[in-house]
């Protein structure tokens, strides 16, 4: 689990940093969001995943992580996307797919912090 994620969170970086790079360059900032988000969820929130769970493999071996690797990786994607497209295009309708990988997201979140406090010793 602690390898996966600290992959990941590299793929989420190049594209972060390509990202920003891109805006410097064209001088678009319209997707300074989801650059921000996406080095922030996809880099610093996963590499953190990932060495939390190389530090305490009894919270990285359960269902629970497992669960919240998915809402992650399924929950980011879809709202950088739909965010991306929605400040492209305008389309409205994208807010509530936005709303729905952010909620997605969320409910990781919380499963995660619930992990580590039955996993891991005070
Ligand atoms: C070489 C790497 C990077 C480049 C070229 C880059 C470039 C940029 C650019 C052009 C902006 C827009 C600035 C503006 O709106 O005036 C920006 C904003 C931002 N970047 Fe990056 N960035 C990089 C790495 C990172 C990393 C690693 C993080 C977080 C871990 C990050 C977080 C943010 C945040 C939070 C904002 C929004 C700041 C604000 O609106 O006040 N960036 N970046």
């Amino acid at each position: 689990m602690g390898r996966i994620y600290l992959k990941v969170s590299v793929v989420y970086f190049s594209i972060g940093v390509l990202l920003g790079l891109t805006m410097g360059i064209i001088h678009d900032f319209r997707l300074t969001s989801v650059h921000a988000h996406l080095n922030l969820l996809g880099w610093v929130s996963m590499a953190l995943f990932g060495l939390i769970y190389h530090f305490y493999p009894s919270a990285a071996n359960t269902q629970i992580a497992k669960l919240q690797f998915w809402l992650h990786n399924i929950g980011v994607p879809v709202m950088m996307t739909a965010i991306g497209i929605q400040i492209w295009t305008g389309e409205a309708t994208l807010v509530s797919v936005a709303v729905i990988g952010s909620i997605l997201v969320v409910i990781g979140v919380l499963l995660f912090a619930l992990n580590l406090f039955k996993q891991v010793d005070s």
